[in-house]
């Protein structure tokens, strides 16, 4: 048996940081994303009799990227694995698991999202044969392996809150997406450290009521095609995170020089233009902006103006 699939990575505008004690990945507040479909993880699943445990492999492949994962990446990707085998009752039979990404795993961008929901839509594939999974249930499955990786089973605009995942429909259906990678290593403060740590942080208090509020505004000002409100909002929302990040005690940090060297060029092209790309970062250094096709020009001029300096990817839906 040799079942395949794959799934796409996705960035959040609304951002889910912070964990209920003891839930698997049960977010303190929404949040909101866009799904990168162009930035994707393949898994395949193959069955093999000699094996007395699973094992993990990068999968080879034209157009694929190797990935590297650490033993602890290893151990958790596996046990991911088998929490969905032992719900279908094949805890005792063994696989081989192998994944890769379509982009650079050390470049930056190597999320857990597109990863844990590509197992996570592959075991799903291999062992729920009758289709008994709605995809809610499916992207639940996910998010216990990792939070952000719910938000990838559907698109491109996906909501994720106590009631589980939604497509939100909104005229923005095309977006053109561009990473600027700052930082291509490893960051030294995962997520799910992260997670955790923010709760140390004395703006931690009102955290959710503050996301929740930015959530509905931030999809009022997208059905009203309020592009610049849409800007505003997603900046103070990531702001706002790395608020966190930095208020923590002790306080860690992502942001680099170079970071806000392009976040401070974002916001003199929205002066000098009266319009811009919307912008948002990860916990990470990279920047990621958004911009509507009609902005094909200025995308453009912002990657002609960065690539000397930094990596740079570029994708579109559809
Ligand atoms: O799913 P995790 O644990 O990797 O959480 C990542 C959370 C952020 O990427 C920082 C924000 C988000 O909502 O994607």
């Amino acid at each position: 048996m040799n079942i395949k699939a794959s799934a796409p990575s996705n960035i959040a505008l609304i951002k889910y940081m912070g964990k209920v004690d003891g839930q698997g990945n049960k977010p303190t507040n929404p949040s909101f994303s866009y799904t990168l479909e162009h930035l994707r993880t393949f898994v395949e699943i193959e069955l093999d009799a000699n094996l007395k445990h699973d094992v993990w492999e990068p999968l080879e492949g034209t157009d694929l990227f190797r990935v590297e994962l650490s033993e602890k990446g290893k151990e958790r990707f596996l046990n991911h694995f088998i929490k969905i085998k032992t719900l279908f009752k094949r805890e005792k039979e063994f696989y081989k698991v192998k994944s890769a990404n379509n982009f650079p795993s050390d470049c930056g961008l190597a999320s857990s999202a597109s990863s844990f929901a590509a197992l996570t839509e592959c075991a799903v594939r291999a062992f729920d044969q009758d289709k008994t999974l709605s995809l809610n249930q499916i992207a639940d499955l996910s998010r216990q392996g990792s939070g952000s990786s719910c938000r990838s089973f559907t698109g491109p605009w996906v909501e994720w809150n106590e009631d589980g995942i939604a497509k939100i429909d909104l005229p923005q259906k095309q977006i053109l997406h561009m990473a600027i990678i700052v930082e291509e290593e490893k960051k030294a403060i995962s997520s799910s450290e992260a997670h955790k740590k923010v709760s140390q942080s004395l703006l931690f208090n009102g955290r959710p009521q503050r996301a929740a509020q930015r959530l509905t505004n931030l999809i009022k000002a997208m059905k009203d095609q309020d592009w610049r409100k849409m800007y505003e909002i997603s900046w103070s929302e990531f702001w706002d995170m790395h608020a966190l990040f930095e208020t923590s005690d002790p306080h860690f940090s992502y942001m680099h020089p170079e970071s806000l060297l392009i976040l401070r060029f974002v916001e003199m092209y929205w002066k000098e233009n009266n319009d811009g790309p919307v912008c948002t970062m990860d916990a990470g250094a990279n920047i990621h902006l958004l911009f509507r096709t009609d902005q094909k020009n200025q995308l453009l001029e912002f990657k002609s103006f960065w690539e000397k300096q930094f990596k740079i990817f570029v994708g579109q839906n559809g």
